[in-house]
């Protein structure tokens, strides 16, 4: 939530920071901001609205200095307004800051009490006035933060330069993610390494508490006050630059990258000669002595979740509690130590799961991380790590990443299974075999891409959606609501199908399309019971289904064949038609598919 970026260096600063928001925008985009130095003065330019308002408004502006900061916000305190918009500047001090400042309103008092005058209604703002009180009574810079940073609790990573040490930028952090690069005569701070690794591949992730002082050819890391060596990362990371390819948005790029990000999610983990799955990286025999699990995540990765769930438990005979990461670090949940948590993150930042993780370890429990982005503070924390591989997802509503996600749980379950001798060889032969061969069936069920592209248009005049399904199915059904409300602003309900009768049916006329998960499996006759009654209360119907199933073809509006499957399978396969459904009715709607409105990608708030 939102995306910060400093440069100090012989690089047009403007430019370089500008096409460093253009890679954070994913993490907030209701207004952007810089401030540069220019004739020794630092100079401010904000504008409300996405990045383009900001390029638009500062226009050919040229700036002689040699260093900047930059945001991009995702509103929190105050409208997004121009005023509101980040960098925040007090006197000769002028700071950006991605986070939460919690004790806003006792500071804000104090301020204002002391004869401040506030030109926003950000928590950021008072940060600005706090540090430039600091200078003003004579303290540099770096004493003025480590003053400051003693009277403000709650989530920050800030960047901020003064007018009176117009050679240096300052960097802290408590919570949300800062990396700064350092290339040759250059610094560069941002809260993703996308901005940094045009310019450098040699980078520092800071720690909570950390501080960094940087001139252009000076950085020093401070830990507790004291100056730390770092020990910098290399980036193994070649350029991979967001760009759309000739798709007309990075979301439905994404959808079609799904086949490719599925097989590096699993190859690492496959033995192809044997057939068999070990997975890499991680201690074995620390799962045989597992005896629960707790899944934890939010959004479409606790979606993944409950689907891993559902597949541990079949397989590996494991109890799992499936748990949103905001309730499970608030409910004093009983975590003995015997248990691994495992925690999914796209993003590796998103804070209420990262809360999570440290929860479950203070507890002594052994976290598992899922994650995408590697080097991400989740990834950093946990003590065994898995990768979803699916490349940058720029999309604000996750694809690929989940696609990902699906199969390297159902690795897990296979593990577990194997350790604690539940599944025979020929099962996991055949699992292997099936997940090894879904890439080149993903391409062909990606073909109802044409299809949904022309029933767009008749299908975003129903006013509501329901998505069902049961057992593995149901995880998929709610992954398709949650993309239809966050993509097209349609009211949507992802429900287990047997659970229809017991209240949601009431919900059911002309108006509603029903978008049934209904594949030929274990659960086949109920759920198209389940469908018979939506069909007679006048829902207009929607199937995905086994391919030659002529009696769920009957029932339908609109029939979507896959090829036959299983309970790990079936669902893995109906994601894409329930991710295209979401895309394209958003898109006939005009709704902005890449950036929705009110969201971001990476919530590194509460
Ligand atoms: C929906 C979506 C979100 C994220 C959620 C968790 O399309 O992307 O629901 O899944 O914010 O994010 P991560 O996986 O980064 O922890």
């Amino acid at each position: 939530m939102c995306g910060i970026v400093g440069y100090l260096g012989d690089k047009d600063v403007k430019n370089v920071l500008i096409e460093g928001l253009k890679t954070l925008e994913y993490r907030g985009y209701d207004s952007a901001g810089v401030s540069i130095f220019n004739a020794g003065k630092i100079e401010k330019v904000r504008a409300a609205g996405k990045l383009q308002s900001l390029i638009d408004k500062i226009g050919s502006t040229g700036f002689d200095g040699s260093l900047g900061i930059a945001h991009t916000r995702w509103a929190t305190h105050g409208k997004p307004t121009e005023r509101n918009a980040h960098p925040h500047t007090v006197n000769k001090v002028s700071l950006v800051h991605n986070g939460i400042i919690e004790n806003y309103m006792e500071l804000r008092e104090e301020l204002v009490a002391c004869g401040s005058v506030m030109s926003s209604d950000t928590d950021t703002e008072l940060v600005a006035h706090l540090i430039s009180k600091e200078v003003d009574s004579g303290k540099d810079l770096y004493e003025a933060v480590l003053e400051v940073k003693k009277k403000i609790t709650g989530a920050y990573a800030v960047l901020v330069m003064s007018e009176d040490q117009p050679e240096e930028i300052i960097g802290f952090k408590c919570g949300p993610p800062l990396i700064v690069g350092l290339g040759e005569g250059e610094v560069v701070f941002a809260s993703d390494v996308q901005a940094i690794a045009p310019h450098t591949k040699k980078v520092f992730y800071l720690e909570d508490e950390d501080v960094v002082l940087a001139r252009k050819d000076d950085l020093k890391i401070f830990r507790e006050s004291k100056k730390i060596d770092p020990v910098w990362t290399e980036l193994d990371w070649s350029k991979q630059v967001a760009e759309k390819s000739g798709y007309e948005h990075f979301m439905l790029k994404e959808i079609f990258e799904q086949p490719r990000a599925f097989a590096a999610a699993i190859e690492p983990h496959i033995n192809i000669e044997r057939q068999s799955v070990v997975l890499k990286d991680i201690d074995v025999s620390l799962l045989k002595d597992i005896d629960r699990i707790f899944i934890v995540a939010c959004g479409t990765s606790y979606y993944a979740g409950m689907y891993g769930e559902y597949v541990i438990e079949k397989l590996a005979g494991v109890p799992v509690e499936l748990e949103i990461a905001s309730e499970f670090r608030y409910k004093e949940p009983f975590i003995p130590s015997s248990s691994l948590v495992v925690v999914i993150s796209q993003s590796g930042e998103t804070a209420d799961t990262l809360a999570a993780l440290r929860l479950a370890k203070e507890k002594g429990a052994k976290v598992l991380s899922l994650c995408n982005t590697k080097h991400s503070t989740i990834d950093r924390e946990a003590d065994f790590k898995l990768y979803m591989n699916s490349g940058v997802e720029v999309g604000v509503a996750s694809t690929k990443a989940f696609i990902s996600s699906l199969g390297v749980m159902t690795l897990l379950a296979t593990q577990l299974s194997k350790v604690h001798d539940r599944v025979p060889k020929e099962d996991e032969q055949s699992i292997v075999r099936s997940l090894l061969g879904l890439p080149s069936v993903m391409e062909s069920v990606l073909a109802y891409d044409k299809f949904f592209a022309k029933a767009a248009d008749d299908l975003k005049k129903f006013k509501g959606f329901l998505y069902m399904g049961r057992g593995t199915n149901y995880p998929i059904a709610l992954e398709g609501a949650l993309k239809m409300k966050e993509l097209a602003y349609k009211h949507a309900e992802g429900y287990a199908a047997g659970e229809m009768k017991h209240g949601p049916l009431a919900l059911i006329d002309e108006e509603i399309l029903i978008f049934m998960l209904c594949p030929q499996d274990h659960l086949y006759e109920k759920t198209l019971s389940n469908l018979e009654e939506a069909k007679a209360r006048g829902g207009y119907i929607v199937s995905v289904g086994t391919k030659g199933d002529e009696q769920l073809k009957s029932l339908s509006e609109h029939f979507l064949a896959l090829p036959k499957g299983d309970f790990i399978t079936n669902p893995i396969l109906e994601t894409i038609p329930v991710q295209l459904v979401s895309y394209h009715v958003a898109k006939a709607l005009g709704c902005d598919v890449d950036q929705p409105r009110n969201l971001a990608k990476s919530v590194t708030v509460e």
